[in-house]
């Protein structure tokens, strides 16, 4: 970071104390007035680690490699949509809803406002860690302004997805119903729910505006609301020890010069404005969603990196130009074990597509990439990266917002040949074979960042940091 840079944030967090204090905007906080005054320690680095295709990148494996360095981990957005693996000494990890970085001791993991938290779903993750030896008591923090999952969300998921034109191939986890209340003004969130007496006149609320809904459009049967209020009390009270405010949390951990992590989940060609739409999730994946979906400032945040995979996945419905012929698509599956974390959906796979990852680079705003699953590509004659699109006589470099004209694009590729040798234990960039450091290259040249990171296999050994970290 630039010295220029460090100082004006030296001064900057000087300056916000004493204007604060000089206004008297200190009698609102439960906080002393040398507290308030007092400059925050200069940070150390807080990082956004952000999917940088059509999610499953290998984010989860990143992020534990990274997590290490790392005090607090935040996700920040999406719900159990996500399935994100982290392996370790041969036991394999999934991650949902935790932060993915809980499998290094004395961590703690915050699940940020900007997630749709099921906490029936919460609740079976924490058990499942606890039963592995994470104590997930101390390290799992939930914000008290989540929004909420309830069963309704997931049967609208589903009956709207099978009413559907054109599917989306959602996870039927209930994500996009839950942020479509969030939006509208309609939900439920963690503070509510642990409160005995506001808690039950927001469901009864909800329940018979779902009802109606189901119903009349669905002819789905209705929802007790019984049931639910009995059955969602007593996660409130599993809950109740993890709840935090979150804004707080963040800003003392940031104020005690510890360092956060900040877990995209899916990745920014799923992201609601960024990405494939209407073929995405139903949130901001991209680096942007970690400010509003944790709650601090972008100034916080010091370095983002985006995570890529050495060819291209999807799961779901959408355009994907890059996408293998049968073959090939088996091959690869096979060999990369490209299945769903979550839903156990078989993934579409494809080339590398330059134009969407250097989307991914500017809206993301990426430093560096890591790069992942480069051991997929160890048997491969050639190897094929996307470099621009053909419509018709037309030729697109950028990734276009026209989901028809994306459809009907043909990839530009260049050819590069294969290194045919294993790369899963290398442990330097020159360790690796002469076309495999050509193609590595070649993907820093196109996205126009450093590749600060490479990964050859699930293990967490396999990977290894470039450059200066
Ligand atoms: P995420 O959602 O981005 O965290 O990714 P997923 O966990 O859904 O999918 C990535 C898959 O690739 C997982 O099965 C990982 O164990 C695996 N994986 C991650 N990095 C590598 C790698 O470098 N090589 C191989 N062969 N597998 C990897
Ligand atoms: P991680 O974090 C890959 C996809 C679904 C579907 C679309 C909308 O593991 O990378 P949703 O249930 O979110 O409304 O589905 O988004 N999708 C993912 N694809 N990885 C994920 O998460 C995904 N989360 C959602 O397949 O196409
Ligand atoms: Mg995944």
């Amino acid at each position: 970071m630039p010295n220029s840079l460090r100082s004006r944030q030296r001064s900057n967090s000087l300056g916000r104390g004493a204007r604060g204090a000089g206004r008297g905007t200190t009698k609102a906080f439960p906080v002393s007035l040398s507290h308030v005054c007092r400059p925050l320690p200069r940070r150390h680095k807080n990082l956004v680690i952000v999917g940088a295709q059509w999610g499953d990148e290998g984010k989860g494996k990143i992020i534990d490699v990274l997590s290490e360095d790392a005090d607090i981990l935040v996700r920040y957005q999406g719900g159990h949509n996500a399935g994100h693996t982290v392996i370790v000494d041969g036991h394999e990890f999934i991650f949902h809803l935790i932060p993915s970085g809980l499998l290094h001791k004395h961590k703690v993991g915050l699940i940020g406002n900007g997630v749709v938290v099921d906490p029936e779903a919460l609740i079976n993750e924490m058990d499942r860690l606890q039963a592995r030896g994470v104590d997930v008591r101390r390290a799992v923090k939930l914000s008290d302004q989540a929004h909420l999952i309830f069963p309704y969300h997931k049967r609208l998921d589903i009956v709207e997805e099978a009413g559907r034109t054109g599917r989306i191939g959602t996870t039927g986890r209930g994500i996009g119903p839950c942020y479509v209340d969030k939006i509208a003004r309609s939900g439920i969130r963690v503070a509510d729910l642990c409160d005995a007496e506001e808690f039950p006149i927001k469901l009864r609320a909800c329940v018979e505006e779902k009802n109606r809904l189901l119903k009349a459009l669905y002819d789905e049967p209705p929802f007790s609301y019984d049931e639910l209020l009995a059955r969602y009390s007593a996660y409130g009270k599993r809950l109740a020890p993890h709840v935090v405010n979150g804004v707080r949390f963040l800003r003392d951990a940031m104020a005690q010069g510890k360092r956060i992590l900040f877990e995209g989940a899916q990745g920014t060609l799923l992201d609601i404005d960024h990405g494939t739409y209407p073929y995405v999730t139903s949130s901001n994946a991209t680096a942007g969603g970690a400010c509003t979906g944790a709650g601090v400032a972008p100034t916080a945040i010091d370095r983002v990196i985006g995570v890529v995979k050495a060819y291209t996945t999807r799961v779901g419905e959408g355009p994907f130009p890059t996408e293998f012929p049968p073959v090939l698509m088996e091959r690869i599956r096979a060999k990369g074990k490209e299945f769903g974390a979550t839903t156990g959906r078989p993934r579409r796979c494809g080339w590398f597509d330059a134009l969407i990852a250097r989307h991914a680079v500017w809206v993301n705003g990426c430093d560096a990439v890591a790069v992942t699953k480069l051991d997929v590509l160890d048997e491969m004659d050639t190897v094929q990266i996307c470099v621009g699109y053909r419509d018709g006589k037309k030729t697109i470099h950028d990734f276009p917002s026209n989901m028809r004209l994306l459809s009907r694009c043909q990839p530009v590729y260049e050819s590069l040949p294969g290194w045919r040798t294993p790369t899963g234990d290398a442990a330097a960039f020159d360790e690796l074979p002469p076309a495999a450091q050509r193609y590595l290259k070649r993907l820093e040249a196109l996205l126009e960042v450093p590749i600060c990171l490479i990964s050859t296999g699930s293990k967490r050994e396999q990977a290894f940091k470039i450059g200066r970290w």
